[in-house]
Parts: structure tokens; sequence; C-alpha cells
């Protein structure tokens, strides 16, 4: 109970300011990659397929990587790389590759490969 509203207390001041916590642009990234990126970036998908090839299995899976940069993501995404067509502000808006960035990037816990 206490900690619930202290919890509160220290995501209003975010909420008034229309700002997100990180938790929750990590999760609406994870929202946006599901609808943009997973179809090629989860198992079986061709990025997935092409990573291993060119990068190793441990590599392929964006979402279990923990090297992956900001500033590389954002390029990749808008410019294209290799077989990956670029995605424009269209199909994903600035907000979202920010989300997606933030997900791709937050830091995994020690459970994660
Ligand atoms: C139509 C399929 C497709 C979609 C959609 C797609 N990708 Fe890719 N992506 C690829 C392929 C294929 C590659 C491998 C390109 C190569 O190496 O030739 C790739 C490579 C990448 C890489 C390079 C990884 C590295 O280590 O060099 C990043 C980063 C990436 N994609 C991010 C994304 C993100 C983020 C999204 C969603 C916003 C996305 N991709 C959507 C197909 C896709």
């Amino acid at each position: 109970m206490r900690a619930a509203s202290l919890l509160l207390l220290s995501v209003l001041p975010l909420a008034a300011l229309g700002a997100q916590t990180p938790a929750q642009l990590a999760a609406r990234g994870q929202q946006a990659f599901a609808h943009r990126c997973g179809m090629c970036h989860r198992e079986g998908g061709t990025g997935t397929f092409i990573l291993a090839r060119r990068l190793g299995a441990d590599k392929s899976l964006l979402e279990k990587r923990t090297d992956l940069q900001p500033l590389y993501l954002r390029t990749v995404v808008r410019w294209g790389i290799g077989n990956m067509p670029r995605i424009s502000r269209v199909e994903l808006p600035e907000s979202d590759l920010e989300a997606v960035t933030a997900y791709l990037t937050a830091p995994k816990g020690p459970a994660a490969p």
C-alpha cells in the first residue's frame, strides 16, 4: 500500500507533463516492435535468418541483443541495410521509433541469455 502510493507519487509529475517513464516507453516500444519489426525479426523471420548467417545465431534475434546502440538502430531503420527496406516516418512515426529504440536498448535482466 505504502510502496504503491510512493510509486504513484513518483510517476504523477511525469504523467502531468505528458512524459513517460522508461518502463512505459519500453512497453510501448515492445508493441511497436511486434507490429513493425516482429514479422522479420522474431523466430522464423527473414531478418533473423539473415542476421544469423551474417553475425551468428547469438546475434540473430534483436530482442535478445545487448549490443545495439540507439544511433545505429535509428540509422538502420530510416535508411535500410542490405535486404532490410527503409521504414519511413509514415509507417513508423518518430515517437514509435524512439519507443522501439528504448525497448531494444533497455538493460536486460540477469535471466536474459
Ligand atoms: C521486411 C523485413 C524487415 C522488417 C519489417 C524490419 N527488418 Fe530489420 N532487418 C531485416 C533484414 C533482412 C536484416 C538483415 C540485413 C542484412 O544484413 O542484409 C535486418 C537488419 C536489421 C538490423 C541490423 C542488425 C545488425 O546488427 O547489423 C537492425 C538494427 C534492424 N534490422 C532493426 C529493425 C527494426 C528496429 C525494425 C522495425 C522498426 C526492423 N528492423 C524491421 C528485415 C526487416
